[in-house]
């Protein structure tokens, strides 16, 4: 759970409820899978949403298959430990469930309707562990869909365009075409703060 803070373009600071921090190449992790579970952040406008107490941390289920389905886990629950092992975001999630990812039985606690239980989980197989992704790779010359979250790096890898030299080089498969205009260095940004420049820009 996180709140970024910048300042905003047009003066003042603005404060806005990110995704969650600190995930693989230091960008923002979104989703986890496991044992035919969904998990995302418990951020909280997810948390507001569902009543769930600001005290309960974990991660939020979102869609239940498979091994997680049998077991009787349900969408809506938060996984707030594996095998006993506290698990407060995605990324202690990952770690808790790699602890039993060559066994094939598990105690998942979660809390759902304003109690704790523990839900006995059984795969035919190895549990495995919990597969995460961040956000997806966007182009230089993407808009958000998204509120303002934040400079873009912080969260997306910004794609290879044509004339980002610092990057990979475009190919023939390449599609994108357009790419942000070359600018010289110090000049001020007309837009708000993206992330490092030269992510997107070649400065000359
Ligand atoms: C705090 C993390 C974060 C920041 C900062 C951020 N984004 Fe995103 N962005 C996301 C997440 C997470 C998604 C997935 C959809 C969602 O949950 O809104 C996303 C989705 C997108 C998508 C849709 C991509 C797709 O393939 O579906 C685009 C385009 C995008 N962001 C552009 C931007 C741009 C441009 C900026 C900078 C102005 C930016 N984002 C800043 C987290 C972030
Ligand atoms: C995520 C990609 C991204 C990042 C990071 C980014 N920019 Fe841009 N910038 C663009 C795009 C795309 C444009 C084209 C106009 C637009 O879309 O706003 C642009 C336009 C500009 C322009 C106008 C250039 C022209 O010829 O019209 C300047 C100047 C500029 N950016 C400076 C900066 C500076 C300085 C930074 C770093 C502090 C920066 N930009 C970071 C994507 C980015």
């Amino acid at each position: 759970m996180q709140v970024a803070q910048f300042p905003s373009p047009y003066g003042g600071t603005n404060q806005y409820v990110v995704p969650v921090a600190g995930g693989a190449m230091g960008k923002t992790w979104i989703e986890a899978h496991w044992i035919g579970l969904e998990a995302g952040p418990l951020v909280p406008a997810v948390a507001k949403a569902n009543n769930i107490p600001a005290n309960v941390s974990g991660v939020f289920v979102d869609e239940v298959t498979l091994v997680a389905a049998d077991a009787g886990l349900l969408a809506g629950d938060v996984i707030t430990a594996v095998n006993g092992i506290q698990v407060t975001d995605l990324k202690s999630f990952k770690n808790a469930t790699k602890q039993v990812a060559l066994a094939n039985h598990a105690q998942v606690t979660v809390f759902r309707r304003g109690g704790t239980r523990n839900i006995a989980v059984t795969a035919p197989d190895e549990l495995g562990f919990a597969q995460i992704e961040g956000a997806p790779m966007i182009l230089a010359t993407d808009r958000a869909p998204h509120g303002n979250y934040g400079p873009c790096d912080s969260c997306h890898t910004i794609a290879p365009g044509g004339i980002n030299l610092n990057q990979m080089a475009k190919d023939l498969g390449d599609i994108l075409t357009t790419t942000a205009p070359n600018i010289k260095k110090g000049t001020p940004a007309p837009h708000g703060n993206r992330g490092a420049c030269s992510k997107c820009h070649v400065l000359l």
